[in-house]
């Protein structure tokens, strides 16, 4: 099996995608080591989900390759992909809970999709014990209109992590959260990797997760990834888009023009 560890769990090979005239990612290359949280930054828009997406083959590819280990997988039909993603844990941008199920049902929702659910006892044990990890346990008769929006997160952590995925995709996990419960969250993503050697990908806004949780951090920027290392090689970089970004200052061209903007319009 040591071949196994020696290639990466994930490989994007000059990936290219357009929507439209509209060119997101420009000939990104990238190889996900297994068991190593690697997290990817950058501004609003600048196409993190939509390179995450295609880790997943949920996205297709305008040009360059997808692998998940040794299985090229962005040009498989989705029944090819039902076994690939079996692989996968995957905590969407929103949560995205099914309103009209509870907590129980949306949790064991991918369980059901995957196999025929025998032993309810089991199956109950395992909800109670992934909603004990988000710390919700107790809460399997309620429905997400009643849960906060940190509440559904950790719902829907616990419904990514139900068949106990050996790479887990994470969308924006600490988003809207209160500092604390985003820390519950940041210590959720490292104990997978501790006791369950996962393989995490993150995608965040959030410096302070990225810092803690992160082995490598990639950031994005007008298509391409413009830094790429561990925490105090990205604090330290040279290039001023990363420090502003990392910082969450303005650039003083950005500045100026707000500045000249005003914030009324002359009439
Ligand atoms: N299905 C789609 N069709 C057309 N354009 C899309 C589609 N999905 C994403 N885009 C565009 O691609 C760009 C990147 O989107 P993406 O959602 O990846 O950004 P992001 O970095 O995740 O932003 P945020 O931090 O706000 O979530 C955006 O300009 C978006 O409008
Ligand atoms: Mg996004």
């Amino acid at each position: 099996m040591e071949s196994d560890n020696n290639i990466p769990v994930i490989s994007v090979k000059e990936l290219v995608k357009r929507f439209g005239s509209r060119l997101v990612l420009d000939g990104i290359s990238i190889d996900i080591e297994k068991g190593k949280t690697t997290a990817i930054i950058g501004p609003s828009g600048c196409g993190k989900t939509v390179l995450m997406k295609h880790m997943i083959a949920l996205e297709r590819p305008t040009s360059g390759s997808v692998y998940f280990k040794d299985h090229r997988i962005d040009n498989l039909s989705q029944k090819q992909l039902a076994g690939i993603r079996a692989n996968y844990g995957f905590l969407f941008q929103g949560g995205a809970l099914f309103d009209s199920l509870t907590v129980f049902e949306n949790i064991i929702f991918p369980i059901r999709q995957r196999r025929k659910i025998k032993n309810f006892k089991e199956i109950e044990e395992l909800v109670k014990s992934k909603l004990a990890l988000v710390g919700l346990d107790g809460f399997q008769t309620q429905y997400p209109a009643n849960l906060s929006g940190g509440q559904k997160k950790r719902v829907a952590l616990a419904r990514a992590i139900a068949l106990d995925p050996k790479v887990i995709l994470y969308d924006e996990p600490t988003t809207g959260l209160d500092p604390l419960r985003s820390d519950i969250i940041n210590e959720l993503i490292l104990k997978l990797q501790r006791e369950l050697s996962v393989t995490s990908i993150v995608v965040t806004h959030d410096m302070n997760s990225a810092f803690k949780i992160a082995d490598r951090i990639l950031m994005l920027h007008e298509g391409k990834i413009i830094a790429d290392g561990d925490a105090d090689y990205i604090r330290s970089h040279p290039d001023s888009i990363v420090q502003q970004f990392i910082k969450g200052t303005v650039g003083e061209a950005e500045l100026a023009a707000l500045r000249q903007a005003g914030t009324r319009t002359r009439t």
